[in-house]
């Protein structure tokens, strides 16, 4: 294994030792492979390729100062992905498999979980394909789940340190009836377009909004939105957003800390008002955010004055990853240890 520099790394691929995978044929989910080659061997009509038969998940396993290994709110994931397979008419997976496969992968790769006190995790990328032939327009009969991992550092380059983010009109993620609130791969491409543009045009990620009125804000890229104005945490409603389980966490721990948590269709206008905005999510973990820019009206929307995120986002995201890295007593039960 070569030497990692655990503070340095990027959120993206890193090759490790093995994947899983479970194949479903028959109606049956089959005995879990172990694989260590990067590749998968499936037929070129399979849906996957042709009609976007294809959800992912996305969790972390975090090394505790104590070295054990925690995995964070699974059952939350493997709901969701069963959820994403009902949407577009996929195998399901059922928890138990869900769990073995994930903590197989992170076992057989153990050496790769970045060590306490480094701000990094393994990333857990569960996937879901359809492999059976079609040519026509229907769901395959056959299907592919499998699990890889790798060390990551934050998502967003800048960490914790504030984002600026920008507001389009002109091409939206997903349709009000559409498939915004599952994980599946079609969302992500049709938001490849908006997010480079951003990106190109100086900005870390798209906000996007409500795409039939346009009036309201629906999630900020890969992550969800929330805001902080007073005593209140607020976080867009909307049928078009991923459900996020970063997001319930943070309301949970919004609640406890005594904020009162509004989960309601939230305006553009309103942004004017908030005191602190972040994007939340298990890549981006909080981001928070210091500027916003309306790509249409040009409009800017600006916080954290003094560069640095605010103190409730700062509260919260410490209060998160105590709880993700063991160092604070986990009382809703959201973290599962690998023994
Ligand atoms: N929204 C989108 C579109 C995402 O891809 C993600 C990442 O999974 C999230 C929100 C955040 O969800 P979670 O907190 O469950 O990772
Ligand atoms: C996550 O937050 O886990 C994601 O999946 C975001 C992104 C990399 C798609």
């Amino acid at each position: 294994m070569q030497n990692i520099e655990w503070e340095k790394l990027p959120f993206g691929y890193f090759k490790t030792d093995y994947n899983v995978r479970s194949y479903y044929r028959d109606g049956n989910w089959g005995e879990i492979e172990v694989s260590s080659s990067e590749y998968i061997n499936i037929h070129m009509a399979a849906t996957c390729l042709h009609y976007g038969q294809e959800a992912f998940e996305g969790m972390k396993a975090y090394r505790g100062s104590d070295n054990k290994i925690r995995l964070f709110r699974w059952k939350d994931n493997a709901a969701r992905m069963r959820e994403s397979s009902k949407g577009i008419l996929m195998a399901q997976m059922p928890d138990e498999l869900f769990y073995e496969m994930v903590t197989k992968a992170v076992r057989l790769n153990e050496k790769y979980v970045p060590p306490f006190g480094h701000g990094a995790a393994l990333y857990i990328r569960p996937l879901l394909i359809g492999t059976g032939v079609q040519v026509g327009v229907n769901p395959a009969k056959e299907y592919l789940f499998m699990v890889f991992v790798g060390p990551v550092g934050p998502y967003f380059k800048e960490g914790f340190n504030p984002v600026t983010i920008q507001i389009v009109r002109d091409i939206d993620r997903a349709a009000p009836l559409g498939t915004g609130h599952i994980k599946v791969g079609g969302n992500y491409a049709g938001s490849l377009r908006a997010s480079e543009r951003a990106k190109a045009e100086g900005f870390a990620a798209v906000l996007f909004l409500e795409a039939k009125e346009k009036k309201y804000i629906d999630e900020a890229g890969p992550a969800n939105f929330f805001a902080i104005k007073g005593n209140k945490y607020i976080t867009p409603k909307s049928d078009s957003i991923l459900p996020s389980i970063t997001n319930k966490s943070l309301m949970q721990l919004a609640q406890d800390m005594g904020l009162e948590v509004e989960r309601r269709p939230v305006a553009v206008e309103e942004l004017a008002g908030f005191d602190e905005v972040g994007a939340c999510g298990t890549a981006a973990i909080i981001s928070p955010i210091k500027k916003i820019v309306d790509r249409d009206t040009q409009k800017v929307y600006e916080f954290c004055k003094d560069g640095k995120a605010g103190p409730v986002s700062e509260q919260l995201y410490n209060k998160l990853q105590a709880i993700q890295y063991g160092k604070e007593e986990d009382k809703h039960g959201w973290v599962t240890l690998l023994d």
